[in-house]
């Protein structure tokens, strides 16, 4: 332990910290931010309707607002890295790039609230962020403080440039500033990617108690190899992590990407089913303001989102896999369980699958299957009539099954 975790490990005695109760959080929070669409985008003479600024926070607020997605329940604009300038003011106080962020941040969330709509914002626990700007070290409750008078609702709190083995003392110190400060701040955390990546054991005790939210893998990307990827390691990692999942605090396999130019229409389908299943926060990041109509509507299909957002905050898990199909489960509120079955296959046609009760371990004799993307479509499964469907290639079908009582 270095001598600046042992400071806030004692600062965390002496004060009591213990843990995080901030009463948010009691579904995946939903949302859009800036980093995997728009990078640190940082030039506005080039580029002045994509760079890094006020003008493109206001106008997916709008968006948000205007197109739909606020009545969903997309609630969050957040912006990530590439946000300040490159010093702190004279009183250690963070200031926004002052050409891209004029009005300052207390005026742009107070923007974003008059849509109502909540406002994030990202700094990083270590000297700097990854983008090389001023981070939280030894500035920790100064921080918390400005993002609480500036109206931040939501804080996304990166782990480049630090310790790792700071981590949990100084994630739960940031915890304790922000839950200091009274205003009712959504904590969202890096610390488990850092340590996995580097090889470290992680305590998700530890990281629940702290977090609402906290990454696990690998920052997403604009293709299908980095999707399927972080779809792979949330199957093959299940039992070490799906536990600590619960209204409170959430697993985050990173951003949803659909509207961008990396996935097809079948595997934005998977992208938004499985993150149904895998009870993910639904943070897009996107261009609210040029997408295409297929994509915009799977980000607001409300059935979807309803499995998401469901009340039990149970997440699920892949139960089967086998010639590049994938089978996921998640208990559902009301006796219901949502299954995915997913098409890892690039051969160009669509599998015919067929799947028993017993291979599909149900345990009862009969089952109704809703088609969980219309909800219009339904057959019975028995002891006698297996589940028959047909995947596409990178697709997947969802149901909804509910057990029929004779
Ligand atoms: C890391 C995070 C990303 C993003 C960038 C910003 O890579 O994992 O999500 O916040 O930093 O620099």
């Amino acid at each position: 332990m270095t001598w600046g975790a042992v400071i806030v490990a004692l600062w965390c005695a002496v004060t009591g910290i213990n843990g995080l109760d901030n009463g948010l959080a009691l579904t995946p929070p939903m949302g859009w931010l800036t980093w995997e669409r728009f990078r640190c985008n940082t030039n506005c003479e080039r580029d002045p309707e994509n760079c890094i600024s006020e003008h493109l926070v206001k106008s997916m607020a709008d968006r948000m607002a205007s197109e739909g997605y606020r009545d969903v329940g997309y609630e969050y604009v957040i912006i990530d890295d590439c946000w300040l300038a490159s010093e702190r003011d004279q009183n250690g106080r963070l200031v926004p790039d002052p050409n891209r962020f004029p009005s300052g941040i207390k005026n742009l969330s107070d923007y974003v609230h008059s849509k109502k709509l909540k406002f994030g914002i990202y700094e990083d626990f270590g000297k700097k962020t990854c983008g090389g700007y001023p981070g939280s070290e030894f500035y920790m409750q100064t921080d918390a403080e400005s993002f609480a008078d500036w109206g931040v609702d939501y804080l996304k709190f990166d782990g480049c440039n630090s310790n790792l083995y700071d981590f949990p003392a100084g994630y739960e110190a940031m915890g304790f500033f922000l839950n200091k400060t009274g205003r009712q701040i959504f904590y969202s955390c890096e610390w488990p990617f850092y340590k996995i990546v580097y090889g470290h054991s992680v305590d998700f005790a530890a990281v629940r108690k702290t977090c609402n939210l906290w990454r696990n893998y690998y920052d997403v990307e604009d293709s299908w190899s980095s999707v399927s990827d972080i779809i792979k390691f949330w199957g093959n990692n299940s039992d070490i992590f799906n536990k600590y999942a619960g209204p409170g605090g959430w697993n985050d396999p990173d951003m949803l990407i659909l509207g961008n130019f990396g996935l097809s229409y079948e595997e934005e389908r998977v992208q938004m089913a499985m993150w149904a299943i895998m009870a993910a926060p639904l943070i897009m990041s996107n261009d609210l303001r040029r997408m295409r109509s297929s994509s915009k509507a799977l980000l607001q299909n409300r059935n979807l989102i309803s499995i998401n957002q469901d009340k039990l905050g149970i997440q699920g898990s892949m139960i089967q896999k086998q010639n590049g199909i994938q089978i996921w489960r998640r208990e559902l509120s009301m006796n219901r369980i949502a299954m995915a079955f997913l098409n890892e296959n690039s051969d160009g046609t669509p599998r015919f699958l067929s799947f028993s009760l017993v291979d599909l371990k149900l345990t009862s004799s009969t089952y109704n299957f809703t088609e969980a993307f219309d909800m219009k479509m339904s057959s019975l499964v028995t002891e006698q009539k297996p589940l028959e469907m047909y995947v596409n290639p990178h697709g997947i079908q969802l149901f909804v099954a509910r057990e029929i009582v004779a």
